[in-house]
């Protein structure tokens, strides 16, 4: 069996490399490693591959820093003449970012099987790019592999009961991350670090291009941060937004940092503020209370088990409500996202349809 990866930014890279350890165990399949490119500072791409061991790819891209049409659309042509090239079996994508729709689109026009990682989610906000990928690509994948009950509900309510394609939930590849890579967790980055922080992270399109969200959430960490230092590993889009508009902070900013770091960050922190889908659920695996700055989530199981809450960037006063529950007792024992060996499952399930 032969499997065609599309991945591109940094979310993909921590979910790839759990299955492609797996991958490297089996006999029989050989998977294809395709870069789009999407992120290419050495601190959002480079480091992910060689601090997780992630193979080489074969092919990268180098296409980013464009238009959503532009960036989607090159990424297809340049897809289309991999696989072209390479006839795989399957052509994998993960999560939700222009490099997932490129790959399931460029593929499924090839007949090409397509197999979706993290499947089913939604947020119910056609604003967001990444709801606009996530519907597409579900729609036109043979394998929809969802993280959670909820994932399947969704699909169900669309009418997926009707449609030809595999829908199974195997639980949450990141849960396989953060296990494993948890383990290896790299404490260097912490002699920087003022002790008791909060940490966070703000790179949601929906908070850096609205001027008056993005002024009241860095208004608010500073406030924040005369209690409780506040620590941000700053993401790229985020960094040239603030610098547009002229946003001053006093927050403790660092550069983003590699997998192992973050996992030393999350482990040694007080609380997680944030608008990262990622980052909400490494929360939880690490016993984290969540404040998320969006005013809905895909991941709604840690509303309902109380351990992460919603904040309305325009409407919620962010300071007081992260100040007033800070200290709230959770409770973190559901195992919310599988066992830890979603990857395990996937190859399974690919062999058994394949
Ligand atoms: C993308 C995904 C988002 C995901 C996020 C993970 C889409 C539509 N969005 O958003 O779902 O949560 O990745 O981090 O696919 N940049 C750099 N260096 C880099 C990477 C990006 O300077 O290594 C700059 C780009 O030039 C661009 C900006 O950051 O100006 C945004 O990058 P882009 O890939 O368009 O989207 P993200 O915000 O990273
Ligand atoms: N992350 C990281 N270094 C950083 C910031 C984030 O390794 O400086 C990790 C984070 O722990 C999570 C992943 O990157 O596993 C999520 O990426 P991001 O927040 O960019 O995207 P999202 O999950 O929102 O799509």
């Amino acid at each position: 069996m032969k499997i065609l990866t599309i991945i591109g930014a940094r979310p993909q890279f921590i979910k790839a490399a759990s299955l492609s350890r797996e991958i490297a165990k089996q006999e029989g399949v050989e998977e294809v490693i395709v870069h789009t490119g999407q992120h290419f500072d050495a601190n959002m791409s480079e480091v992910f591959f060689t601090q997780m061991q992630i193979p080489k790819p074969h092919y990268n891209l180098a296409i980013n820093s464009l238009g959503h049409g532009a960036m989607t659309g090159r990424m297809m042509e340049e897809i289309e003449k991999i696989l072209l090239t390479e006839k795989p079996d399957w052509l994998l994508v993960y999560g939700d970012t222009n490099s997932t729709l490129a790959g399931a689109l460029a593929a499924k026009k090839l007949h090409i099987k397509v197999a979706h990682v993290e499947a089913g989610l939604r947020s119910f906000n056609m604003k967001m790019p990444e709801e606009v990928n996530r519907i597409l690509t579900d729609r036109i994948s043979d394998i929809l592999f969802c993280p959670t009950q909820q994932a399947i509900d969704n699909l169900e309510k669309e009418g997926y009961k009707n449609i030809e394609a595999a829908v199974v939930n195997i639980g949450d590849i990141m849960y396989d991350s953060a296990l494993f890579y948890g383990a290896l967790s790299a404490n260097t980055v912490l002699t920087t670090i003022p002790e008791n922080y909060i940490l966070t992270t703000v790179h949601r399109a929906e908070n850096t291009d609205d001027i008056q969200k993005l002024k009241n959430i860095f208004t608010a960490l500073d406030s924040i941060h005369k209690e409780f230092p506040v620590v941000l590993p700053l993401h790229p889009r985020t960094k040239k937004l603030l610098e547009v508009h002229g946003v001053s902070t006093q927050i403790h900013l660092i550069e983003p940092v590699g997998y192992l770091e973050m996992v030393s960050l999350i482990k040694n922190s007080k609380a997680v503020i944030t608008d990262s889908g990622g980052l909400q659920k490494e929360a939880y695996f690490f016993k984290k209370q969540g404040f998320t700055l969006r005013d809905q989530t895909e991941w709604v199981e840690l509303i309902a088990a109380g351990c992460n809450q919603l904040i309305d960037v325009l409407k919620d006063d962010i300071a007081t409500i992260v100040l007033r529950d800070i200290d709230k007792k959770l409770d973190f024992s559901k195992e919310i996202y599988g066992d830890g060996n979603t990857s395990g499952r996937i190859i399974e399930v690919m062999q058994d349809i394949d």
